[in-house]
């Protein structure tokens, strides 16, 4: 079967990785990819966006299954788009990827299904937010409702904090994501994502992961995307992944079934382990990134094989294995990260980083130019390596990272230090 992957980044490079690997696989295209995608695959020059030219590609290249990598597509309906053409798709239509665009339609599914969550309020308007949060005191987490890649949200510390953070988004800073504020009860735990497949009726634990947001040493630093991350999470024990099953994950592949808009695709739950178990922080539409770059090299099973089991309403009868092997990635950003950075600059030696043992290396923001790899974006690339422990994963990544020469990067060098905290 021929297969169309949607997206450019790490994950994207991570889920064509293992998708080229199934048996089902016949053609892989990946639209935009970039230059980690092309060696597994046919990178296309779609804009993915324009949802009537993915159709038509879809339809002239015989495409059996589209892969939708990020969530703007989602939100945007391009999975709608695509079954409504006949075509197969992999991901949650739009309604259902409101999971991720809206943050008070999470919520109001947490009321609706009694899914433990933090107390919250929403507001379209400055005056009762700035009330409330001043009644409520600090620490609380003031967010803007809307989709903000990652930056809409403030953990306040105090109340003067929280009051610039409700201006903020009334500024207008966010765009539209910004027409409504939620502000919630700061949690107190350990943070970790936990990954499960749901066909609209069904859903299937994956693995857990942990990322680590901030960009430098010590968890220091303006917010990113993710500079790291390993799976699987050592605070999600077999009973804290079964309560993530039973009292969040269930609960909303039900709810959204009662409503008549059934989930299908990757439930990514942000999550926030308590003294007394799993809270939901949010939920992800797709897969992570880079977490993505963590989970698929763990997975023994075939990628393909699962999605087509979700996609058909299969997946109780789906079996899903993993290594047990522990994985991590360390990102290499680019200099500058995340704020403003310089593309062009030559990296080197991504072989000699792949001849390390259990490591691969896996390409988010790079261009080839004339043969050689360049520098494109904020995070550039992200290098995995698998070993029998989070530690020794840690040891073959830096290993690997320590061989790739381009100056004008940067990684921290920390990756993993709370789970090797914990188990040493
Ligand atoms: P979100 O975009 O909702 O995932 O929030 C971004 C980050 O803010 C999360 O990864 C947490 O670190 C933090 N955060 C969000 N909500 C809360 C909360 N209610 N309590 C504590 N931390 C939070
Ligand atoms: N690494 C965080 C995310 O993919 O949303």
């Amino acid at each position: 079967m021929n297969i169309l992957l949607l997206g450019s980044g790490g994950r994207e490079h991570a889920l064509a990785w293992a998708i080229a690997r199934s048996p089902l696989t016949g053609r892989l295209f990946i639209a935009p990819g970039n230059p980690g995608t092309a060696q597994v695959g046919a990178n296309v020059a779609l804009d993915i966006a324009d949802h009537a030219a993915v159709v038509a590609f879809a339809r002239e290249n015989d495409i059996g299954l589209v892969v939708v990598g990020p969530e703007a597509p989602l939100v945007a309906g391009i999975v709608d788009d695509l079954l409504a053409a006949g075509i197969r798709a992999f991901g949650p239509r739009k309604i259902p990827a409101q999971i991720e665009g809206s943050k008070s339609f999470t919520k109001a599914l947490c009321d609706e299904f009694g899914i433990p969550t933090a107390a919250y309020a929403r507001f379209t308007e400055e005056a009762p937010a700035l009330a409330y949060v001043r009644a409520r005191g600090a620490p609380i987490v003031v967010k803007a409702d809307g989709l903000a890649a990652g930056k809409g949200v403030v953990v306040a510390e105090t109340v003067s904090e929280a009051e610039d953070a409700v201006r903020t988004v009334f500024s207008g800073a966010f765009g539209a994501a910004g027409a409504a504020v939620v502000i919630e009860d700061f949690l107190a735990g350990e943070e970790a994502s936990f990954f499960a497949v749901s066909d609209g009726d069904t859903a299937v634990p994956l693995a857990s992961a942990q990322d680590h947001k901030r960009a430098y040493d010590g968890d220091q630093g303006p917010n990113t995307g993710g500079m790291g991350a390993y799976s699987p999470a050592p605070v999600v024990t077999p009973e804290i992944a079964e309560r993530v099953m039973r009292e969040i994950v269930n609960p909303t592949v039900a709810g959204l079934k009662a409503r008549g808009t059934p989930y299908c695709g990757v439930l990514y739950a942000g999550l926030m382990i308590g003294a007394d178990g799993p809270k939901l922080i949010e939920y992800n539409a797709r897969f992570g990134d880079p977490e993505c770059q963590v989970l698929m090299p763990r997975l023994r099973s075939d990628l393909v094989a699962l999605m087509l089991a979700a996609v058909e309403g299969r997946l109780s009868e789906a079996a899903v294995e993993w290594s047990d092997d522990a994985a991590l990635t360390v990102v290499i950003a680019a200099r500058g990260y995340p704020g403003a950075v310089e593309k062009g600059s030559r990296i080197r030696n991504i072989e000699a980083a792949e001849e390390v043992e259990g490591v691969t290396v896996f390409h988010a923001g790079t261009r080839a130019v004339d043969g050689r790899i360049e520098a494109a974006g904020g995070r550039v690339l992200a290098v995995t390596a698998l070993a029998p422990t989070i530690a020794g994963a840690q040891a073959r990544a830096y290993e690997a990272v320590a061989k790739i020469d381009w100056p004008e990067g940067f990684c921290r060098s920390d990756i993993g230090w709370r789970a090797i905290a914990r188990v040493t």
